[in-house]
């Protein structure tokens, strides 16, 4: 439908902020979505997301700062004149209508009358060609959801602000609904700004994500790079689960950085380390559970040189199938969590029994320790 190098659909915030009386909602925000992307804004509960939604759509008035769509400044726009449409979490179709008047809607209101061509192709884009005489009580949530996509796709937005638009489908129909709107968003190429509280949505849909706490964007990038290289405390919390240990610069070897911890040592990238690197400084070191491998104290000397390790006690397993997934208490960090890969296990790693964890040092990264190691470990559950 629209071109990928148009770029009359790029969302362009800047300096956006809104206040309600001293609270400030949503701090100076500047952002570009560039068109034909699936741009995702990530949080917890208040964070902001749908105050930043609202100002892109019109239905809220920024405090300060301005929204262009392309090269238009929108700012003082009345929500009807951006071409923008929104699809909500309550997406309340019209329930005396069926499907097909519900997504001809928005084209009688402007007053056109031969709609068939476009409403059924609207129709096959969300797959509910063989539902057009169905009233909406009639469908499933999924399928509501989708009719609700296609009348706000029919308008032919340069963007379409979705907000928690899954929120009221159980799992499997939600993460149905992920690929589904995925596809749709492939297809038609337009830009879609996703808002969602949730990790895995955000990171099976979106080119881009933002996480914002507390009215701000900690960190935004690609899925990939958020999950490997986050930032913040936070965001390694807030995206999956991390394992911090507190470090001490030992010196620094090349594009290596080697630390102390407890009695031993711990190799980290340069590269990896958004911490000051200085001799003495205080690193949290962080690694991911499924980077790490466990092997019992016994044969600890079968571990090849080179890896990161440390020692501890096995303090709690589950078995899910897939994976295991073990709490570790170890000297310098407790609660250690390590999943390990359902290939060949070992019987002898069960409660109480002594064990290495180690992992290769390229999986390491590092981050200022004058943060809460548990940022963002709350929101996140
Ligand atoms: N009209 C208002 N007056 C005062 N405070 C408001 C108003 N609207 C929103 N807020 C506050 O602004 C903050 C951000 O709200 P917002 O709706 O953007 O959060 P959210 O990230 O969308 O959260 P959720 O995931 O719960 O939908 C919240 O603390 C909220 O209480
Ligand atoms: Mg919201």
């Amino acid at each position: 439908m629209t071109n990928k190098t148009d770029p009359s659909g790029d969302v362009r915030l800047t300096g956006i902020a809104k206040t309600y009386g001293a609270f400030t909602a949503v701090h100076p925000l500047d952002l570009t979505v560039p068109q034909g992307s699936f741009f995702a804004l990530l949080g917890a509960s208040g964070c902001g997301k749908t105050t930043t939604l609202r100002m892109i759509a019109g239905l809220e008035e920024p405090t300060r700062g301005t929204v262009h769509l392309g090269d238009q400044d929108v700012t003082a726009l009345p929500p009807y004149k951006r071409p923008v449409n929104t699809v909500f979490q309550s997406y309340a179709l019209f329930p005396h209508l069926n499907i097909f008047e519900n997504v001809a809607f928005g084209l009688r209101r402007r007053g056109l009358k031969s709609v068939k061509k476009q409403v059924e192709e609207m129709l096959d884009l969300v797959q509910l060609g063989e539902q057009a005489r169905k009233k909406p009580h009639q469908l499933s949530g999924g399928q509501q959801q989708r009719v609700a996509v296609a009348r706000a796709l029919i308008n032919h937005p340069k963007v379409l602000l979705l907000d928690e638009p899954l929120g009221a489908l159980d799992l499997k129909l939600r993460r149905q609904m992920q690929l589904e709107l995925k596809r749709i968003q492939t297809e038609v190429g337009i830009t879609f700004v996703h808002v969602t509280h949730d990790q895995e949505e955000a990171m099976t849909m979106a080119d881009t994500v933002a996480v914002m706490n507390a009215g701000r964007v900690e960190q935004l990038g690609s899925p990939a790079d958020l999950y490997e290289n986050p930032r913040t405390t936070f965001v390694a919390n807030f995206l999956g689960t991390s394992n911090f240990i507190e470090a001490e610069v030992d010196s620094k070897n090349g594009d290596e950085v080697v630390l102390k911890a407890g009695g031993g040592k711990l190799v980290l990238p340069a590269s990896r380390c958004s911490a000051p690197a200085g001799t003495g400084g205080r690193v949290l070191v962080g690694v991911r559970p499924e980077k790490i491998s466990l092997t019992h104290a016994d044969d600890a000397g079968e571990i090849p040189v080179g890896r990161n390790r440390i020692t501890g006690k096995i303090a709690d397993s589950s078995f899910i199938g897939v994976s295991t997934q073990y709490v570790v208490d170890s000297p310098v960090c407790s609660d250690f969590e390590v999943y390990a890969q359902n290939i060949d296990r070992d019987p002898r790693l069960v409660p109480g029994a002594e064990v290495v964890l180690h992992w290769n040092p390229a999986h390491t990264f590092g981050l200022d320790a004058a943060q809460d190691a548990d940022a963002g470990v709350e929101e996140a559950a």
